[in-house]
């Protein structure tokens, strides 16, 4: 078995009175796809955010490779290798596809604007290792013809993988994909299934939030699944799938008899 990239521990967020997610515990293994299901407002988001540094953990910890990475700044974590996608397509819409990679490299790996405004030749090296990294990324993503486009014109399915490439921009070992086939329809996913697929065969490790049954019995090694903030079942997603909780959890308790 590969070794763990990735430890949740107990993990515990309150909103409030609210407990969004609690005690959940799970490993991500290197080169695996692991996919995190549950119905509307189970926690999914929430983990993300808690892993990537967006909001504090009110209880447990968080390990990457080893290190204990809990409550570290967003951009901390993204240098130590996790990047991750957002639920809603967030790309730079006014700006252009390569544009949108350039940019989404340097606010992720930077801390501060100081280093771009006193850098010297340093700046400038980084600033061109930063552009051969989106020409790499638009032929990865199929953006390559798209370029010069600005984001905001192209299919909801080009601005997912845009906003993947994005991700990719940073070099991660981690991905973090918050439903990235959400809002596109049907006939496109199989490009998105085929990127992550892709992705995976590069070596990288993908952490996937999905809604989508087809996806999420296609794509995965192994599937995670909350309710109410609770992980309820994990295994492989046909195991999953044919699980009475889960079903339960999907459609209620009438359908699971
Ligand atoms: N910033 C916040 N402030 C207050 N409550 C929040 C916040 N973020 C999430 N929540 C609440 O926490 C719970 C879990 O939300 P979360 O977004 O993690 O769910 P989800 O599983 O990603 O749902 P969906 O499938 O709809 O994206 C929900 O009840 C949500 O309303
Ligand atoms: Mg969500």
């Amino acid at each position: 078995m590969n070794p763990v990239l990735l430890e949740v521990k107990e993990l515990c967020k309150d909103f409030g009175g609210l407990r969004a997610v609690d005690g959940v515990d799970f490993q991500v293994r290197e080169g695996e796809i692991f996919s995190i299901m549950g119905p509307n407002g189970s926690g999914k988001t929430t983990i993300f955010n808690v892993i990537t540094g967006f909001y504090p953990a009110t209880e447990g910890r968080v390990f990457f490779r080893g290190e204990d990475i809990t409550n570290l700044k967003p951009h901390t974590v993204a240098r130590k290798g996790i990047a991750r996608t957002f639920q809603l397509t967030a790309v730079f819409s006014r700006d252009t596809v390569f544009d949108n990679l350039v940019v989404g490299h340097r606010l992720r790996v930077k801390a501060g604007l100081l280093g771009t405004v006193f850098g010297g030749r340093q700046t400038r090296r980084e600033e061109s290792k930063c552009r051969e990294k989106a020409e790499e990324i638009l032929e990865f993503t199929g953006l390559t013809r798209d370029r010069s486009r600005i984001a905001g014109t192209l299919t909801q399915e080009a601005q997912k993988r845009l906003s993947i490439g994005m991700a990719l921009a940073t070099d991660p070992q981690l991905l973090l994909l918050d439903e990235p086939t959400g809002g596109v329809n049907f006939k496109e996913i199989s490009n998105l299934v085929s990127l992550i697929e892709k992705i995976k065969k590069q070596g990288v490790t993908v952490c996937l939030i999905e809604h989508k049954m087809k996806v999420a019995m296609e794509l995965p090694d192994r599937v995670m699944v909350l309710n109410y903030g609770r992980k309820i079942t994990e295994g492989a997603p046909l195991e999953v799938s044919q699980d009475q909780r889960v079903i339960e959890a999907y459609l209620g308790k009438s359908y699971a008899a």
